[in-house]
């Protein structure tokens, strides 16, 4: 077996675990190849195409050392016994399952691709997340290769989490490893495990069949988005009975076992994973007739969309019941803090919101104002873009807090207020605010979950 390992796509997935795996095994040959160009490029100069603390270091020290980013794919499947597929698997917009099931066909063009430039047998492992048994169609129709060669699938899903990737893929919780249990499916594991072995603890390597690993992640992400929606559907209990959600997930998360982490009250999950794989998950149960699981998971992702509608329909009934022609500071359009993503964030559904009630936007991030500019370019409306948070503020009625970046709690708020329409609004959409401190200042606050702190008797 040679040491050279291609991955199959460059995104938010593919170059940083690459990255970290070439970092660990400088006696690997890492090549990571896309369609895409632009991204490719991105990789090879000194503007990343993904912002991630912690990335461009590993980067650096790796890139065209033992790191190569490329778009001939063709060379880098000749090249290569190990394929990682790390491509896109939206939810499908078309035909039987949309809306819900997964969209396979960029995943099942890679198949193809290898077949048609496979020249010895490969290892080839799903790195993408997938609904459960698909590594048995993509073992069909590699198998189906008229050149007599052998493939065998892994399932290796990834858990990291963006805005702490690096961290989370160089101190794992676990690196889960499914394979088939054939001697040559063993024999793929042991490979897979060999990288791994470089720095995750053995203790941490948990292998299983192909299909508990494709499970396992859909049901990781149902289980930490169920959480939130959890917790969320508590906020609005909170604010009809003046109990405090930030009181009562703290006391919660004291019981070890419950735990403190996902408890936080916030205007709903994002991202391009919690959703999809929901109703990925939602789509399987259907399909293999088991409704009343669907639903029970379904109701995850409705949660999350009432927490989204309640977080406007409070801006717009605390502004005496009216935003039109009002300007709003939107602080934060990123699905969450360190991160330029934006896919799924809950600061689209809620501009287009506030949009649809004629407010105008003046949106702030510190990463995200270019996604954010194409993820509103449909709309109508008056929408400006600040990287200045002081000037987004100018004249605005309202600042809504969309994301939890930590510089938001640092930024001058009396100055923010003196800039300001009055009365001043703050809704905190991520509780991350002194809101006491907020109020002496002068401003109206709405945190979630918790008793507003203002002078409009409402
Ligand atoms: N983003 C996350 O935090 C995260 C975490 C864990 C798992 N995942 C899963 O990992 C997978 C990838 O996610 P991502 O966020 O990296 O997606 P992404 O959209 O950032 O990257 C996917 C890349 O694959 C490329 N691609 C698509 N088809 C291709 C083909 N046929 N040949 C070559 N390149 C191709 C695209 O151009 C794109 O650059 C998804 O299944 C996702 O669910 C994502």
């Amino acid at each position: 077996m040679n040491k050279t390992i291609l991955c199959i796509g460059a995104g938010y997935v593919g170059g940083p675990t690459m990255a970290v795996i070439a970092d660990n095994c400088p006696e690997y040959k890492v090549i990571v190849v896309d369609v895409n160009a632009a991204r490719i490029k991105a990789w090879q100069s000194a503007v990343l195409p993904i912002y991630e603390p912690g990335l461009k270091a590993v980067v650096e020290r790796t890139l065209n050392k033992n790191l190569f980013f490329s778009t001939d794919i063709v060379a880098g499947i000749k090249a290569a016994d190990m394929i990682f597929v790390s491509v896109n698997t939206p939810t499908k917009t078309f035909g039987a399952g949309a809306g819900k099931a997964a969209d396979l066909q960029y995943w099942e063009k890679t198949a193809r691709d290898i077949i048609e430039h496979a020249e010895n047998d490969k290892i080839v492992i799903e790195k993408s997340t997938l609904p459960v048994r698909t590594a048995e169609a993509m073992h069909r129709i590699l198998q189906s290769n008229p050149k007599g060669l052998n493939f065998d699938i892994i399932s290796n899903p990834e858990f990291m989490a963006e805005g702490t990737a690096v961290d989370d893929l160089q101190n794992p919780g676990r690196v889960l490893i499914g394979a088939m249990e054939t001697e040559s499916g063993q024999k793929a594991l042991q490979a897979v495990m060999d990288i791994y072995r470089h720095w995750v603890p053995e203790a941490k390597i948990k292998t299983t069949n192909v299909w508990s690993s494709e499970l396992t992640k859909l049901v990781s992400n149902a289980m930490l988005a169920q959480r939130i929606s959890s917790v969320n559907s508590i906020s609005a209990l909170c604010e009809k009975t003046d109990a405090n959600i930030l009181e009562v997930s703290a006391a919660m998360g004291m019981d070890v076992r419950i735990g403190p982490r996902f408890l936080q009250a916030s205007i709903g999950f994002g991202g391009s994973c919690f959703k999809k794989d929901i109703l990925n998950l939602v789509y399987l149960c259907e399909f293999y007739g088991l409704p009343e699981v669907a639903a029970y998971w379904e109701q995850v992702v409705l949660m999350n969309e009432y927490q989204e509608k309640r977080f406007v329909q409070n801006i717009i009934n605390r502004m005496f019941n009216t935003v039109a022609g009002k300007k709003i500071a939107i602080f934060g359009f990123a699905f969450k803090a360190d991160t330029g993503d934006t896919r799924e964030s809950p600061a689209i559904y809620v501009s287009k919101l506030l949009l649809e009630e004629h407010a105008a936007l003046r949106i702030h991030d510190p990463q995200a104002l270019e996604y954010a500019k194409l993820d509103l370019a449909d709309c109508t409306g008056d929408i400006s873009y600040e990287i200045d948070p002081y000037k987004a503020a100018e004249g605005a009625h309202a600042i809504a807090v969309l994301t939890e970046w930590k510089e938001f709690r640092d930024l001058d708020f009396a100055r923010l207020h003196a800039v300001m329409e009055k009365p001043a609004f703050i809704f905190d959409g991520r509780n991350i605010l002194d809101h006491p401190k907020l109020f002496k200042l002068g401003f109206n606050v709405y945190p979630l979950g918790q008793k507003a702190l203002s002078n409009l008797g409402h």
